[in-house]
């Protein structure tokens, strides 16, 4: 969480931190700061707010927007409030040093009263100046230049970070750090980037270097750059990595909110996640992570997946997939909660964790967790060179594209497309599938994006449904089978971006208990598809009838039955059941996203969220 610019070269800073900090600001958006150099001053502001407050708020007080050296941020807090103080950048005590600071320092507070004790004083509740403190007591004590510095410093803090630290007596220079926070150098000619993501510069130069967990750089203008080892100091030849991003996938393209372009995005983002994998004439599947690791992965006598939010959801659903075509025995697991108990695992095990950004810490501590004891780690990630990517020994990427609404869409139903074609794979190779069922599959795989852009044709109707409802304060979403992990999943999407309290249950439990909340103000969303469970979940959609509950039904074409039962339907086109998420679960974006646009919420940026979770 939070986002970190940063330049120093020769073109003006201002405008290439402020807007890199609007495209990072789905990391984090409770406050914003500036600090810019002018050649003889340091130009600082902060404000509780987004970065357009900051934009308002800067050009009003400072006294010169000039400066080819700039540090920017934007904060989703941990320590201490939102509020102007507490924003980023840090000055230190002399007022020589600047931070801005993505993390966590765990030890902040023993840290805080040494220095307190040593006459260091502090202005906010923040750990982030306790280390710009830290690593100027350092320079004064041990007369060591501000890189040196920097590395002592980190390595008597514990917890995680990337920071850029800029000191106004050595302008041509900034020192970057990660160890567990994101933190990308962009290279051009004779000028740096620094950023938590490449987005803040791809119009710049399309050359990065991804700073590895304990490494750190000085990046000085018109020098090559020096990037080491934070423990032991020594020399890292960094990868310069060519970036495949472009200017296009980061902007809004017409729509109102990212998360509605990125709903639409689905059928695209869906062919792009199989492209070049799934050959459906051929009756093949592709996949280097997966054809590479053959016996590891098919022989599992176990797969556990961790992840968190949205994408424990798609673990959820890849547990039906997996169980029902590969037959390996699969147990989904909240990151959160497996790293910090003692897990049982055996060696060979396959833990496969999901997860969009690559960063979520949880999901992170969990997969180290499993290789120290020993399981082959699998990652299904959508960002490209991510850190749980890179931690694990083998993986597929969704290829979905960036993601910047904070509310998984797209994440979701590519992490199924993988977890599918990964589980058709295995049933192949175990031989727990005929292989006219496998080609069968592949096809009905390939005819998703059409349907899915079908789905998608029933907007306005849904948007009649969200008018209808928008007011409740509470609704229900019930599914079963495939589709239980898509009503936990519906309900999530309303609570984040709309506020409204929302439920989902496998539709079998609603009579052991929530079955009393229902009453006429109550709507209870259900997912009805022909395959799966039909009949059963009509008897349910009775139940909630006779108490007068307000049905929504998420149904296929043709439907009749739930369609006199229901207030109103969704139809979605027929496809083999372990399919129907990929479609049952469109209606349901599409419905949170027009309640939440109807309450005026900020659907891109809900409260209290941010894009990618990295701290515990
Ligand atoms: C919900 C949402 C979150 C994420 C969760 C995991 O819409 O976006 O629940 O799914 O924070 O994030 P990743 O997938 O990046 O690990």
């Amino acid at each position: 969480m939070c986002g970190i610019v940063g330049y120093i070269g020769h073109r003006e800073a201002y405008s290439i931190v402020l807007k890199g900090l609007q495209r990072l600001e789905y990391r984090g958006y409770d406050s914003a700061g500036i600090a810019l150099y002018d050649g003889e001053e340091l130009n600082l502001c902060k404000t509780k707010g987004k970065v357009s407050d900051l934009k308002d708020k800067f050009e009003e007080t400072a006294t010169s927007t000039k400066g080819t050296v700039g540090i920017g941020h934007t904060r989703w807090a941990t320590h201490g409030v939102p509020n102007d103080v507490n924003s980023h950048p840090h000055y230190s005590n002399s007022g020589n040093l600047v931070i801005i600071h993505n993390g966590i320092i765990e030890n902040y507070d023993t840290l805080k009263k040494e220095l307190i004790k040593r006459g260091y004083t502090f202005e906010s509740d923040t750990d982030t100046e306790v280390l710009v403190n830290l690593i100027e007591d350092v320079m004064v004590n041990e007369k060591v230049k501000l890189g040196k510095a920097v590395q002592i410093a980190l390595n008597q803090s514990v917890g995680a970070y990337a920071i850029a630290v800029f000191d106004k007596r050595k302008p041509n220079e900034l020192v970057v750090a990660r160890l567990g926070s994101p933190l990308a150098i962009g290279i051009g000619e004779n000028e740096f980037f620094i950023a938590s993501d490449a987005s803040p510069f791809i119009e710049y130069t399309s050359n990065a270097i991804y700073l590895e967990d304990g490494e750190m750089a000085v990046v000085r203008t018109q020098k090559q750059i020096k990037v080491r080892k934070i423990h032991d100091d020594s020399l890292v030849d960094p990868y310069v990595q060519e970036l495949q991003l472009n200017l296009e996938q980061i902007e809004k393209g017409g729509y109102e909110h990212f998360m509605l372009k990125e709903i639409y995005e689905q059928p695209n983002a869906i062919i792009d996640t199989y492209r070049g994998r799934m050959l459906v004439n051929e009756g093949i599947v592709r996949m280097a992570g997966v054809d590479d690791n053959i016996e590891r992965l098919a022989n599992a006598k176990r797969i556990l997946i961790v992840a968190c939010g949205t994408s424990w959801h798609a673990g959820l659903v890849a547990e039906y997939i997996f169980e029902d075509f590969a037959r390996i025995p699969v147990e989904v697991e909240y990151a959160s909660e497996f790293r910090y108990r003692n897990p049982i695992i055996y060696e060979n095990d396959v833990v496969i964790a999901i997860s969009q950004s690559g960063e979520t810490a949880d999901t992170m501590a969990a997969i180290k967790l499993a290789k120290e004891k020993g399981a082959f780690v699998f990652g299904v990630c959508n960002v490209v060179g991510s850190s749980i990517s890179r931690e694990s020994h083998a993986g597929a990427y969704t290829h979905a594209g960036p993601e910047i609404g904070v509310a998984s869409t797209k994440a979701f139903t590519t992490q199924i497309t993988v977890l599918t074609m990964i589980a058709l794979k295995l049933a192949k190779h175990r031989g727990t599938i005929s292989d006219s069922d496998f080609r069968y599959h592949l096809q009905e795989l390939d005819r998703i994006p059409a349907k899915i852009s079908k789905v998608l044709e029933a907007n306005d109707h849904i948007k009649l449904i969200a008018d209808k409802y928008k007011e409740a304060p509470n609704c229900l979403y019930l599914g079963r089978g495939y589709n239980f992990p898509v009503a936990l999943e519906g309900a999530l999407k309303l609570k984040e971006i709309s506020y409204i309290h929302a439920e989902g249950y496998p539709a079998a439990e609603m009579k052991h208990g929530p079955i009393a909340l229902i009453d006429e103000q109550m709507p209870v969303v259900v997912i009805a598809t022909k395959k799966g469970h039909y009949e059963k979940v009509v008897s349910n959609i009775q139940e909630i009838k006779s108490r007068k509950g307000k049905i929504i039904g998420i149904v296929t074409e043709g439907d009749e039955a739930v369609r006199d039962l229901a207030d109103y339907v969704i139809e979605i086109p027929e496809t083999i059941e372990s399919l129907t998420p990929l479609l049952t679960t469109i209606p349901l974006q599409l419905l949170s996203y027009h309640i939440a646009v109807m309450l005026g919420k900020n659907v891109d940026q809900p409260r209290n969220l941010a894009k990618s979770v990295t701290v515990e």
